[in-house]
């Protein structure tokens, strides 16, 4: 026997399919954390059992590494396909969901999605967040306020969506504005309210390895239509969310699985005529109204 070998344990040789998991899981057994050590030992014990269930060839094992490289190497600072990915796995909607059990009426949260831009141009309430995107003027408002109904002041609500065509401003090339994105605040009374574009149905990015997956799937890479809100207010807790469009026809069958039933508003047509702050709209016009209810924050 030569020194090397005599210094390593024989307890990882040989092994049987079943032992490997074992000695997987227990090298992960003296970790620097335990949360670490839980969760890398979870991870091999439903990897090792998915591997096992599905008896997974070669062949197949190569062409999950192919993927997940192809969906590194589409990764950059403006694409996050890794991040697409967990959304269509239902992975991002699921951790969402257990991290934010709220109290009864208070709004839900839904996925972020990649399309939120830091330092949105701030507009006040009635004011017309569209910038002259492409689609049909629609008047969204509402108001802030706690779950025991106090109105909640100076809420900074942010605010971003697809326009007419189905796509983000950041989605345009040439487009260094942005448009039916901006942020304004509560008034004293938690009230909100802003003229921007109606929000149409989009697919999500399906031109990678991700929009591959769904199309071996058959699956749709569509949104229903909707409005993004991030809600911030001193002493409650902060939101992520949406409110969708009512009627649409991708509501029960989202992409990212994402759609709450208490976040669907009505959206509703108008003849041309007075709009609800007083507009005098010779077009017709949409309008759609969604109270935020927030949480107090954690002490
Ligand atoms: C979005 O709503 O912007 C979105 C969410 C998940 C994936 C892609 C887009
Ligand atoms: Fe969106």
């Amino acid at each position: 026997m030569d020194q090397a070998e005599g210094t390593i344990s024989n307890a990882a040789r040989d092994l049987s399919n079943e032992d490997l998991t074992r000695a997987v899981f227990a090298s992960f057994g003296n970790s620097t954390s335990e949360r670490f050590q839980q969760i890398m030992q979870s991870l091999v014990k439903h990897l090792h059992a998915f591997v096992s269930d599905v008896q997974l060839s070669e062949e197949e094992w190569f062409k999950g590494i192919d993927f997940l490289t192809r969906t590194g190497h589409i990764t950059d600072e403006k694409r996050q396909e890794f991040i697409l990915l967990s959304d269509i796995l239902g992975v991002s909607m699921l951790v969402i969901s257990m991290n934010n059990q709220k109290p009864a009426g208070a709004t839900e949260a839904t996925v972020f999605g990649p399309f939120f831009v830091e330092e949105s141009p701030r507009f006040a309430n009635g004011d017309d967040l569209a910038n002259g995107a492409p689609g049909e003027p629609c008047f969204m408002q509402g108001q802030v306020h706690s779950i025991t109904g106090e109105p909640i002041p100076d809420a900074r609500l942010e605010i971003w969506h697809a326009d007419e065509q189905g796509f983000y401003d950041v989605q345009y090339k040439d487009l260094t504005q942005a448009r039916c994105r901006g942020h304004l605040f509560s008034d004293k009374a938690g009230h909100y309210s802003f003229w921007t574009v109606r929000p149409e149905a989009y697919p999500i990015p399906d031109d990678g390895p991700v929009g591959d997956l769904l199309h071996a799937a058959k699956r749709s890479p569509m949104r229903p239509a909707h409005v993004h809100f991030m809600v911030k207010a001193a002493g409650y807790q902060s939101l992520i969310t949406h409110v969708f469009a009512a009627g649409d026809q991708y509501l029960d069958s989202d992409a990212v699985f994402a759609v709450r039933s208490s976040l669907i508003a009505g959206l509703e047509y108008h003849k041309p005529g007075t709009a609800p702050d007083g507009r005098e709209m010779n077009t017709p016009f949409y309008t759609m109204s969604y109270n935020i209810v927030l949480v107090p924050a954690l002490e």
